[in-house]
């Protein structure tokens, strides 16, 4: 094993120097939308609906992402040698946005593994289970079938709600408590619903448990969107990408999870850290911080990985209060326009305490595939089907959408008629 110390200078000033990549040379002005938009380098050929998607990197990330990769394939063996600092700058950044300390951060490649090594080593003892929702992703769904498969940990999926439009704080929350059991140890939710837009309440949802079991949140749709630290919400575990409304490198996510909380997770892909190499010298278990063991290891896109840090300076530069403020607007903006069309049914509730950036709705006698096909090829408009058993046509108005072009997806849905 070669020694990283002389390396781990030059990496954190590497770091430093990533931290530092949106001043200079870049005009970049996050107190104007133009300006925000104008970092991003997707075409202005067409309008881009699809925050919930995958990121386009912003300049500031774009350049982090091409000064690591120009090193790693420069001098690879020795840059790469610096990646305890890089990791822990990625991970420093996360915690300066999420809340909490570095340790509390396991990096992941995706909203999608984060939530398979969550569910696949939560301990659980006999007899207690898992209670989760009819509503959240497939990611969830699976990962908990793939567990129950695995040791016969009992999973239970409760309703919510039947009509989204109408979907309201207390009756999610009684829908909820009615499912609990005294076996319930962990509640799978998800944030914002990627079938429908609603917004679970999560912090109303956590005083109802009261700690009573461990509140787990898949939150890839409020983060970014929404102005609210996982303490805030007061959950137990908040797994996200950040790679779709936080618009940071493609392939990165977080798992941030309260430090009793990670004490409950057996790591289930050996992790590179410090730690887990000397646990294996010795022989004996590795102890260290859980999230950090949490942390796969094996090589990654570090490229990718080590521009975290200023995927979260962009966001933090422009300001989560008013990121969210706009992508609500436009979304209420959106949402009222398309309850103006007789011809078309909004799914997502127009009351912005259980909505945020998703807008879910169908169109009378035209399949949502269609609608998508049409407004991309008639209007320029990107927007996708849903990836649920029953389908609608979801839009997600960001930083990188304006009111204008929210107008013109109203215009676009009304001459669908
Ligand atoms: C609710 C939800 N969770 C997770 C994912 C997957 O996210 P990732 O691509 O980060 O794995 C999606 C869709 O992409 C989603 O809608």
């Amino acid at each position: 094993m070669p020694s990283r110390r002389t390396i781990l200078g030059g990496a954190v000033a590497g770091a430093g120097l990533a931290a530092s990549g949106l001043g200079g040379e870049s005009r970049f002005d996050p107190g104007d939308w133009g300006s925000v938009r104008a970092q991003f380098p997707l075409t202005r050929r067409r309008m881009h609906f699809t925050a919930y998607y995958l990121a386009s990197h912003p300049a500031p990330v774009a350049r982090a992402i091409e000064r690591h990769r120009r090193e790693l394939d420069r001098d690879t063996a020795v840059y790469v040698e610096g990646f305890d600092a890089f990791d822990l700058a990625a991970r420093k950044a996360a915690a300066g946005y999420l809340g909490g300390g570095p340790d509390e951060i396991a990096l992941t490649d995706s909203t999608t593994m984060g939530l398979g090594l969550l569910y696949a080593g939560l301990r659980l003892r006999p007899g207690e289970e898992v209670l989760t929702t009819e509503h959240d992703f497939y990611a969830t769904h699976e990962s908990l079938r793939l567990r129950a498969e695995r040791d016969g940990a009992v999973v239970r999926r409760v309703r919510l709600y039947e009509d989204p439009a109408t979907a309201t704080v207390d009756s999610m929350v009684s829908r909820l408590r009615a499912a609990v059991t005294a076996k319930t140890r962990v509640v799978a939710v998800t944030w914002v619903h990627s079938g429908t837009g609603v917004r679970l309440p999560v912090r109303e949802i956590a005083d109802m448990l009261a700690g009573r079991a461990l509140l787990c949140v898949d939150a890839v749709h409020g983060f970014g969107a929404e102005d609210a630290t996982p303490g805030a919400l007061g959950c137990d575990f908040f797994v996200t990408g950040t790679h779709k409304w936080l618009f940071g490198p493609r392939g990165t996510g977080v798992v941030w999870g309260r430090p009793e909380a990670w004490a409950l997770v057996a790591p289930t892909v050996p992790s590179f850290c410090l730690p887990a190499l000397l646990g294996w010298w010795s022989g004996r278990p590795p102890e260290g911080p859980a999230a950090v063991l949490a942390t796969p290891g094996g090589f990654h896109s570090f490229e990718n990985r080590w521009a975290l840090p200023e995927a979260f300076a962009f966001h933090r530069a422009i300001g989560p209060g008013r990121v969210a403020a706009r992508t609500r607007s436009q979304a209420g903006r959106l949402k009222e326009g398309l309850a103006g069309l007789r011809h078309v049914r909004l799914h997502t509730p127009r009351d912005p305490a259980v909505s945020s950036g998703l807008v879910c709705c169908t169109v009378e006698g035209h399949k949502p595939d269609a609608v998508v096909k049409r407004l991309l090829g008639e209007h320029g408009i990107v927007a996708s089907v849903t990836p649920y058993r029953e389908q609608s046509v979801r839009f997600g108005p960001s930083i990188v959408t304006a009111p204008a072009e929210v107008d013109a997806v109203v215009r676009a849905m009304a001459a669908l008629r």
